[in-house]
C-alpha cells in the first residue's frame, strides 16, 4: 500500500495542504499543536472513513469554515485508488472511491489497510475491555468483511434484547417468550464471532511474543490471553442461565460483548504492575503484530502511522523499533516527532526514500 498524493482542505488546523509522500519514511516534525497528529488523522480518515478520535465528522471542519475535503491517491496492487472524503456542516458525509460514492461506508473498510499507533493507545492496557474488543474487531474487519457484518448484526440483536428487557419493567410484565428470538440470533452470531476471535488470538500471539522479545531485548516475560465466557459454556446456555439476572439488571450480562484480552507481565496484569515503558512496549508489539497479521491475510503491506511513539522508551527500545520498521517487511510509514534533530538522524540513517517535513505556522 502506498499513498502517492494527499490533499487536505479545511481539515482541523489546515486550510490547505498538499503532500507527495516518499515511498518509505515520511516524518513530520514541529512544535506541539502544529498539526502533526492531524495529518495522520487525515490519512486515517481515508482508510477508515472516520477519525481515529472516534469523534463526530463535523468537529474536524476547520473552525469558521463549513466543509472539509480530503483526497488521497493510493497504489494498491499496482492499481491507482483515488479516495475522497468530504463533510459539509449539516449534511451527510460523502465518501468516494474513484469518483463513485459508496452505498455503505463499511464496504470501504479493508481497501486501504492501515495500522495506527499513538500515545493514547496506552488506554488499550489501562482502559476498559471495550478498547481491547475494538482492537480485535478493527484488525479482523480489515480483511474479513463478513466479520464486520456479524459484529453489526450481533450489536443490533443485543440492542433489541436489551430493549425487550427494559420493556418488562415498564410494562410490569415479563414476557419471556419475546426474548427467545433475540437469544437465538445472539447465540448464533455470538458463537461465530467467538470462533473467529479465538483463532485471531491464537494466530497473533506468537507474532506479538516475537516483537515484544525483540523490542525489549528479551527482558520481560509477557503474555496475551483471550478471555471469553464462551470458553466455559455455550452462549445458548449462558443466555438461558442468566435470564433472571438479565431481567433484574435490564440488560444482557452474557455474551461476546463481555470478551476481553488479558495482558500479563510475569503472571500479573501489566496494567497493575508494568512500568510505563513496559506498557508502551506491549502496545507497540501488539501494533506491529497487527501489521504482520493483516499483511499475512491480505498480501498487502498496510500503511503504518506512528504518532509520537518514542516518548517513555529507553534508547535501546527506540533503536530496535526503528530497526524493525526500517526492514523491508514494512512498507510506507508516516511518523511524527517533536524532536527535529532525532528525526533528522533517523531519516539520514534510513534511506533516500524518505522525507522530512518540518511543519511551521
Ligand atoms: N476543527 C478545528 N479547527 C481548527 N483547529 C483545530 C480544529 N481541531 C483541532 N484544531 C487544532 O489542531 C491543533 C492540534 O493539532 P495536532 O494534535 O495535530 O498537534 P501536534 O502537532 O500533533 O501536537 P503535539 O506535538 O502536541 O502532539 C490544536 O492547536 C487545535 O486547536
Ligand atoms: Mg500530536
Amino acid at each position: 500500500m502506498k499513498l502517492e498524493q494527499l490533499t487536505i482542505i479545511n481539515f482541523k488546523n489546515f486550510d490547505s495542504f498538499e503532500l507527495k509522500p516518499a515511498p518509505k519514511f515520511n516524518c513530520f516534525t514541529g512544535p506541539n499543536g502544529i498539526g502533526k497528529t492531524n495529518l495522520l488523522d487525515a490519512i486515517y480518515y481515508l482508510s477508515f472513513a472516520k477519525s481515529f478520535l472516534q469523534s463526530a465528522d463535523k468537529l474536524h471542519i476547520k473552525h469558521g469554515e463549513d466543509y472539509f475535503a480530503l483526497n488521497g491517491k493510493f497504489t494498491r496492487k499496482e492499481e491507482i485508488e483515488e479516495i475522497a472524503c468530504s463533510v459539509k456542516k449539516s449534511q451527510k458525509k460523502v465518501f468516494k472511491r474513484n469518483g463513485k460514492e459508496y452505498d455503505r461506508l463499511s464496504d470501504h473498510i479493508g481497501l486501504i489497510p492501515l495500522v495506527y499507533t499513538a500515545p493514547f493507545d496506552i488506554s488499550m492496557v489501562i482502559g476498559g475491555s471495550d478498547t481491547r474488543r475494538r482492537f480485535i474487531d478493527t484488525v479482523i474487519s480489515q480483511f474479513d468483511k463478513d466479520y464486520l457484518r456479524k459484529i453489526i448484526k450481533y450489536q443490533r440483536a443485543l440492542d433489541q434484547r436489551n430493549q425487550v428487557l427494559k420493556s418488562f419493567s415498564a410494562n410490569k410484565h415479563n414476557d419471556e417468550a419475546a426474548l427467545e428470538i433475540w437469544d437465538m440470533q445472539l447465540a448464533k452470531t455470538g458463537n461465530e464471532i467467538f470462533e473467529i476471535r479465538n483463532q485471531f488470538a491464537n494466530e497473533i500471539t506468537p507474532i506479538f511474543n516475537e516483537y515484544y522479545k525483540r523490542i525489549s531485548g528479551n527482558r520481560d516475560d509477557v503474555k496475551l490471553i483471550y478471555v471469553s465466557q464462551i470458553f466455559k459454556n455455550s452462549l445458548e446456555n449462558l443466555l438461558k442461565n442468566s435470564r433472571q439476572k438479565d431481567i433484574l439488571f435490564q440488560y444482557t450480562t452474557s455474551g461476546i460483548h463481555k470478551d476481553d484480552l488479558e495482558f500479563m507481565l510475569d503472571e500479573y496484569l501489566i496494567r497493575k504492575t508494568g512500568s510505563q515503558g513496559q506498557q508502551k512496549t506491549f502496545v507497540l508489539a501488539l501494533k506491529l503484530a497487527q501489521f504482520d497479521y493483516i499483511k499475512q491475510k491480505t498480501g498487502l503491506k498496510p500503511i503504518l502511522l506512528l504518532d509520537d511513539i518514542f516518548d517513555k522508551l529507553d534508547s535501546f527500545r527506540i533503536n530496535t523499533l526503528i530497526e524493525i520498521v526500517s526492514d523491508n517487511n514494512f512498507g510506507q510509514i508516516f511518523l511524527t516527532d517533536t524532536n527535529y534533530e532525532r528525526t533528522l538522524k533517523l531519516v539520514d540513517k534510513i534511506s533516500e526514500d524518505s522525507k522530512l517535513v518540518c511543519l511551521e505556522n
